[in-house]
């Protein structure tokens, strides 16, 4: 379906030209003063200084062409020179209903590209924190939008599973149990299935391990030796490491499944391992990387940079490879596996200069191809209610299980209340259960309503409100709406024959064209990759619908016509509402 808003600016350019002026003057766009008119053009203005003359005048003349208008009404010329309009209300209704029936509500997809996300992030044995939830929540829901938009997509953890965090896990380990059979190298039997440590104890060892390496040298060397060995392939550190992965994908999976969040591909850091000597190989084939300091680098800075943007370095002086090195060797993966046109990235954005050296080191040395299209999306900082960056009362860092643990309680306190000041009977299991449905959203609303790059504030008591611009209140919205559809249908019967209608007042038309927008807002969100830009949506739709509900007794209405059309513009509704949260990652309850 085309968007609203272009048909209307069709109206008015055909007006233009038969008023024997340039047709691209009569772009329209939404009013900016909604008391006055739905929609505005200022072509006039722009007119006056091509044709000489007043553009009221201009204005006048156009005006004049669209009194019989199938699309617009009370279309005014204003002084000094706008044209101020409505839409008719039988144009409205056709618009609707033809949304209404179409797949993905006149949705036009784009030409499909093929993309990678690589989103997540997390280090395997560190427990997540507040830090992956954003790269998972983002990336969860750009991914969805460009999958609806048409697009192929596939999502990537990209595991930290390779540095210098797995030698000190096995050095821990090994001070703590030098028996362990993997220590052993004159052992050549099978190992053991089962791993000798629990989720519990490694997310204990990491930090006990990663604080002795900082204050004893003797000690980091060990750990060195040890990634070391594990990365040349030494058979039992292979084993442990087997060993390490499994228990954290094992608890990472059903983490990122409370979360909702969901990847294709659970490829990490240490996949490339193998590819990374003939990268480096052909980087110098190619006359790119050359040893500087004793390190491999190559040179990405380029004439039009106003900042320092050092050289990519792709080995350091004793031969190790970095994180750079996996992301290329990564990349070079991506494009020969999947051929994608497109990958995107979600990390904080601190890390913004490393994937500009990155990509352009990718460019560079031919990696990707010319049209590739690398983005990075940086996202801003997840702060406490003291701007500084979020924390647990005790200072230290927040785990995610206990943050979402927090707001589900949070949560549980709003329904409870909510119901007690409604006066009806909640149920404590489905209280629990809806907790958790509604904390979510709580959680990944107040996140993706922020524009990505911003460092926002975690508000509990905001985010968790039944009032305001946070996810509960969608939500609320939306089981509004379902509990008047389900009493329709007790009453009155079925939802399928039910119509949209013309809008017989300012509330419900106001609905009527917050809904029209929608094909232009995916549009902007996709191509804009902007997941905020849908939460925004979503406020006004919801606001919109409230505004009108509170205006219209729907159920007792007495016209079976108009009560069956506005049903059918809350069905319309509901249906948006639902596919716009489901695009953002969460869900709505039956009831709250
Ligand atoms: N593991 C990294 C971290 O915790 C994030 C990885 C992001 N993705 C990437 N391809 N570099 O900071």
């Amino acid at each position: 379906m085309q968007k609203i808003l272009d048909l209307i600016s069709e109206e008015m350019k055909k007006a233009f030209a038969e008023a024997g002026y340039d047709a691209g003057l009569g772009r329209v766009t939404l009013s900016n003063r909604p008391d006055l008119c739905e929609y505005q053009c200022n072509g006039a203005m722009a007119g006056a200084k091509k044709y000489h003359k007043a553009p009221l005048m201009i204005a006048q003349e156009v005006a004049e062409k669209l009194q019989e208008n199938a699309v617009l009404s009370e279309v005014c010329a204003v002084a000094p020179g706008f044209l101020n309009m409505k839409v008719k209300e039988s144009f409205v209704r056709d618009y609707l209903r033809e949304m209404s029936g179409a797949e993905k509500f006149g949705f036009q997809t784009p030409e499909s590209k093929k993309m990678i996300i690589d989103y997540g992030g997390p280090n395997v044995a560190k427990p997540l924190h507040v830090g992956h939830l954003r790269s998972g929540i983002i990336g969860e829901s750009i991914k969805r939008i460009c999958r609806y938009a048409g697009h192929e997509v596939i999502g990537d953890i990209h595991l930290g599973d390779w540095g210098l965090q797995m030698g000190l896990i096995i050095t821990e380990l090994q001070k703590r149990q030098p028996d362990l059979i993997y220590f052993d190298d004159s052992y050549e039997g099978e190992y053991p299935k089962d791993a000798p440590f629990t989720i519990s104890e490694l997310e204990e060892i990491y930090p006990a391990a990663s604080a002795k390496s900082k204050e004893d040298e003797a000690y980091k060397a060990d750990a060195m030796d040890a990634t070391y060995k594990l990365q040349s392939g030494v058979r039992g550190y292979r084993a442990l490491w087997d060993h390490i992965i499994a228990v954290s994908v094992a608890d990472l999976k059903k983490n990122y499944a409370n979360l909702n969040v969901e990847f294709d591909l659970w490829k990490g850091e240490s996949d490339v391992h193998d590819i990374i000597p003939g990268m480096v190989e052909a980087m110098k084939k190619g006359g790119y990387a050359y040893e500087s300091d004793g390190a491999l680098v190559v040179d990405v800075k380029e004439e039009t940079d106003t900042k320092e943007v050092p050289p990519c370095m792709i080995l350091k002086s004793d031969g190790a490879s970095l994180y750079n090195t996996t992301d290329l060797a990564t990349i070079m993966d991506r494009m020969e596996n999947f051929h994608p046109d497109k990958l995107i990235y979600l990390t904080d954005k601190r890390q913004d200069l490393y994937f500009e050296q990155v990509f352009r080191c990718a460019k560079k040395t031919k990696l990707v191809n010319e049209d590739t299209e690398l983005v990075h999306i940086g996202f801003g900082t997840m702060n406490g209610r003291d701007g500084k960056p979020f924390k647990t009362r005790e200072g230290g860092v927040m785990r995610l299980e206990n943050l979402i643990r927090e707001i589900n309680e949070e949560m549980i306190r709003k329904i409870r209340e909510n119901a007690e000041t409604k006066g009806y009977e909640i149920d404590m299991e489905q209280a629990v259960e809806t907790a958790k449905i509604v904390g979510l959203a709580a959680i990944k609303y107040g996140d993706l309503s922020n524009q990505a790059s911003k460092d926002y504030i975690f508000d509990m008591d905001r985010f968790t409100s039944f009032e305001g611009d946070t996810g509960p209140y969608i939500l609320y919205t939306i089981v509004r709406i379902k509990s008047i559809l389900a009493k329709y249908e007790e009453q009155d019967g079925d939802l399928t024959g039910v119509v949209i209608d013309e809008a017989v007042n300012g509330s419900e038309k106001s609905l009527m064209l917050e809904l029209a927008k929608y094909n232009a807002m995916i549009e902007t969100a996709c191509e804009e990759i902007a997941p905020h830009k849908i939460c925004a949506y979503i406020y006004d739709l919801a606001n919109a619908f409230n505004h009108f509900y509170h205006e219209t007794k729907i159920l007792t209405e007495e016209s079976g016509q108009k009560k069956a059309g506005w049903i059918a513009l809350l069905a319309l509704t509901k249906d948006v509402l639902e596919t716009c949260i489901d695009l953002l990652g969460f869900s709505a309850p039956e009831r709250m």
